[in-house]
This record gives structure tokens, sequence and C-alpha cells, in this order.
């Protein structure tokens, strides 16, 4: 029986561990915090927990749309909030120590450090030191928020995605520095519990990794919220007042706000983890490098998920979990990043797969693409959430989907009848061809699937 020691239990880690245990080993896991890591307990589930509060509070305003009559005011308690959200974590955590102790994994709460590629040694919290030993180890330590250097965060007006999940009263008005995934999730949470949201993007467009139409259509709706977004510039300076802050742009202009959130991407954990010492070569970002066996440069030191700064997706630490886990005990996997589905959780939600409009051109494809608005759908209106749209991008000569994006109600979860159908090496026309149930958001993939080649049902003809 083999023997792996896991540092970290966030999706990646604990993902591995049960999976290693699956195939026999005998697996001890080590984790200086609490089961789940970042996105169980500081990321994915906690934002997503406040988004479904924040999502309730606009239906119940929105209610008289529906023809349901609420009387007297609609309001928020920040703290009940909160307590859903504690307890969402706190079950979950629960789960995951439950099929720990199913699956006969040991769980040593301490913070662990590489002695030798076969040792980790565990600094317990009474300060005692553990040393244990394994055939492989696999480093899962995750990430941190990446914090700007002259703003460092000081948890009261600048904060990290840490602090925000954790606020004691909503801002007046909040600056959100970064466009990206976290800045506008959080920004629509914000502006929803009724803070003034500014944002600042050093890029000329918010989500810059998405396809850049579902960029505009974002763009529009954070407009729409009234959430004010300024592109292409970068905080200069930033003067503290007794009251918040007053930053300065590097195109001039001035942002008054109450607080401040970074959210300028993440930050590897891979200090004071014995790495160099026993030979583990690191990045230049601070990223630990593996193969796609997720081998480390030390034989039998495994490394996975954000700590490897590749896609910094829980759902990507969990399959790169699986493979480290089958590799260091019984299989010969590698990891195959080519139909990743990705989630954004703003309002309305993004949900992508494959190849963005402008990669794929760069890339050589000539490509046909079709799109269908949801406002096209029964379902949308029924539900009375028409913005959006699903945008279908598939090779010319042969039809073979080469990306989907969707930005639009349930997107998240719509988006994987495409993960599936790229998977399968699928044709626009397959996608086409397969019966929708009606009313459905998913029939917006059928229908932009037939207007790749202009024969949407519900579309008008092209120009
Ligand atoms: P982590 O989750 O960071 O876990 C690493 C674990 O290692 C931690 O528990 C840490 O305490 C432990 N550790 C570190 N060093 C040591 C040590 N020396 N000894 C012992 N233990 C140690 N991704 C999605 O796919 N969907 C989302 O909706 C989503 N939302 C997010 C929202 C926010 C605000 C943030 C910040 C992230 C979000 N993510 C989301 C990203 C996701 O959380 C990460 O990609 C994922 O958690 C990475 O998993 P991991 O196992 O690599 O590391
Ligand atoms: P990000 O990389 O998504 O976005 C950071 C943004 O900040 C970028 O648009 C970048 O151009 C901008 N930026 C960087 N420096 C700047 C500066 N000085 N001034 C102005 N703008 C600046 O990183 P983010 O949002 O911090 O998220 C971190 C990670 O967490 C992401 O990689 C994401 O994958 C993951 N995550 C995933 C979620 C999901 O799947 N729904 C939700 C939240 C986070």
């Amino acid at each position: 029986m083999s023997k792996i020691i896991i540092i970290g239990a966030g999706p990646g880690g604990y993902v591995a561990a049960i999976r290693a245990a699956q195939l026999g080993a005998k697996v001890t896991v080590v984790e200086k915090s609490e089961v789940g890591g970042v996105c169980l307990n500081r990321g994915c589930i906690p934002t997503k927990t406040l988004v479904a509060s924040a999502k309730v509070l606009e239906n119940v305003k929105r209610s008289g749309e529906y023809g349901v009559e609420i009387s007297g005011d609609v309001s928020y308690n920040l703290s009940m909030i909160m307590e859903r959200k504690n307890k969402v974590i706190n079950t979950l955590v629960k789960g995951i120590r439950g099929l720990f102790k199913g699956w006969g994994i040991e769980l040593i709460e301490g913070r662990g450090k590489l002695a030798a590629p076969n040792k980790v040694t565990v600094n317990m919290s009474d300060n005692s030191v553990r040393e244990l030993k394994a055939d492989s180890i696999i480093i899962a330590t995750g990430s941190r928020p990446a914090d700007m250097p002259p703003f460092p965060f000081d948890g009261k007006t600048i904060l990290s995605s840490d602090d925000a999940l954790n606020l004691n009263s909503i801002p007046k008005s909040i600056l959100i520095i970064g466009a990206g995934v976290i800045g506008c999730e959080f920004a629509f949470i914000l502006k929803e519990l009724g803070s003034e949201v500014t944002i600042v993007e050093m890029l000329p467009r918010a989500v810059s990794t998405e396809d850049e139409e579902i960029s505009e259509i974002l763009e529009r709706e954070l407009k729409k919220w009234r959430i004010k977004l300024i592109l292409g510039t970068k905080v200069e300076r930033i003067e503290k007042k007794l009251d918040g802050i007053t930053a300065i742009l590097e195109n001039g202009m001035e942002v008054i706000a109450e607080k401040i959130l970074v959210s300028i991407g993440r930050t590897c954990n891979t200090e004071n983890l014995g790495l160099e010492e026993i030979g583990v070569v690191v990045g230049k970002r601070g990223e630990i490098i593996v193969n796609e066996k997720m081998e480390t440069s030390v034989k039998g030191v495994y490394a996975i998920g954000d700590v490897v700064g590749g896609i910094m997706l829980a759902h990507v630490a969990s399959k790169e979990g699986l493979v480290a886990a089958a590799n260091a005990s019984v299989g010969n996997e590698i990891i195959d990043y080519s139909v990743i589905p990705a989630a954004i959780f703003t309002m309305p939600e993004i949900g992508s797969v494959g190849l963005r409009e402008h990669q794929a051109k760069e890339m050589g494809y000539e490509v046909n693409i079709g799109r269908f608005q949801f406002r096209g759908l029964g379902k949308a209106h029924a539900i009375g959430k028409i913005s959006g749209m699903v945008k279908i991008i598939s090779e010319k000569n042969t039809d073979r989907i080469l990306g989907v994006h969707i930005i639009g109600p349930h997107a998240s979860d719509i988006i994987h009848e495409a993960a599936v159908a790229m998977r399968l090496g699928a044709k626009a026309r397959d996608l086409a061809h397969t019966i929708h149930a009606h009313p459905t958001l998913s029939e917006a993939l059928m229908e932009a699937a037939e207007d790749v080649h202009g024969m949407a049902i519900h579309g008008m003809p092209r120009k």
C-alpha cells in the first residue's frame, strides 16, 4: 500500500486525498486552516451564498413585475446574510470531514513543510513538530489575494476578497480595483446591498479573459446597474481621509470612496514550504512548475491547483488532484485542459468553454458564428430574465464547435451541455439537431447552433 501525504485540503488537495484513498493508498492530509480551502471558506461558496442573498433581494424588489405585492419596506439584515453564509460553509466543511473519515483519510491540523522528497514536517498549533514519511507528496497549498505594494491590505479601508466576505456593514461607497472575476462578482453583490460602486480596470475591457462580445454585454449590464466602470487606467495614488479615501487615477480622474477592494489576481502559496531546499523548481510568478502528470522537478513530489499558477479555478484544481492522485498511487494519467467550462456569477451570469472568437482567429481557424438572444425565448420571458445571449463559434470547414459563450440567466448551469458536446467533438449541427425541451433556457444553445448556419427559428434572417 503506497503512502501519500497531501499538503493543503482545498478542492485540489481534498479531492486528491479521496481519490488516492479510493485507489487503495494510505493518505494523510496536512491542513493549516480548514478543510475546503479558499473555495469553500473564502472563495466560491461564500461568494455564491452572498450572490444568492443579493438575488433574492433583487427579485423581491422586482416582485411587482410578477404581480406579487409585498407591503412595507424591503430591507436586509447583513448579520443574518453572513450567518447564513457561515452556516453553508460549516455544513460543507463537516461534509468533507465526514468524507475523510469515511475513506479512512488522516487529517493533521498544522502547517506542513517539505523536509525531504519523502518527508514532511508539521508545525502543530501547540508548537510541537511532527515528522511524517510517505512514498509520494502532493503539494496543494493554493493561493492568496495579490496585494498592491503601494496600498497594502489593512482589513479596514483597503480590503482583500477575504475581508470583503466578512464585512460588518456595507460601505456607502467602494472602489474596486480590477474588473476581473472577483471584482465584477463583488460589484453586483455590493451594489445590490446598497453600495455606490466604482471599478477601475487597467485593460480596455471588463472580464478581459472572456470573449469580447461577452465583455461588451457585461459592461452594458454594469451600466444598467449604475456601477461605474473606468477602463484603461490605474490608481496612481491614494489619499486616506478620516471617512475613506480619494484615489487619484493615472488618467487624472479622482474617485472618492469609503473603502477599496483590491482584486487584481492571486499569488501562489509557495513560501516557507522547503521547496528550494529539496530542489522543487518554482517559476518567476512563484508558481510550482509541473509536467502533464502534475509531477514537479523532484521525483515523487506532485503539485496541483492554484499553486501551479495555471487556470485558478476550483474544478481545475480538483481535476489536477485526480490526475496526481492516480499517478502517485497506481495510475499513469495526464491532464487534459482542452475543455474547461468556467462560470462567472455576475448578474446576469457568464458561462464559457473553449476558444474565444479572437483566439480562434489568431490560431488560424476560419469560423462560423451563431448567436441567439435570450429575449427570443419563451422561458426567458416567463421568468423575467431576457438579457444576454449565447454565442457559438464553429470551425467553418468541419462545423466542429470551438467555443461557446453565454451571458444570461443560469449561464453557469447551461454551459455544460456545450462542454459535453465539445468533449465528444460535436459539430454545431449536432447541437442544432438535438431536440431540446420547451420551454427551457437551454433552447438558446440549440437556436445559436442553428444560427451558425443562419437557420435559427426564432432569429431574423441575416442581412
Ligand atoms: P486552496 O483552495 O487555496 O487551498 C489550499 C489549502 O492549503 C488552504 O486550505 C490552505 O490553508 C492550505 N495550506 C496552505 N499552505 C499550507 C501549509 N504550509 N500547510 C498546510 N496547509 C496549507 N473558483 C471556481 O471554480 N468557481 C468559483 O466560483 C470561484 N469563486 C472564487 C471566489 C473568490 C472570492 C476567490 C478568492 C476564489 C474563487 N475561485 C473560484 C477560485 C478557487 O477558490 C480556487 O481556484 C481554488 O480554491 C483552488 O484550490 P486549491 O486546492 O488549489 O487551493
Ligand atoms: P483576475 O485575474 O480575474 O482579474 C484581475 C483584474 O485586475 C484583471 O482584469 C487585471 O487587468 C486587473 N488589474 C491588475 N492590476 C491592476 C491595476 N493595478 N489596476 C487596475 N486593474 C488591474 O483576478 P481576480 O478577479 O482577483 O480573481 C483571481 C482568481 O480567482 C481568478 O483567476 C479566477 O479564476 C478566480 N475566481 C474565479 C471565480 C469564478 O470562477 N466564478 C470567482 C472569483 C475568482
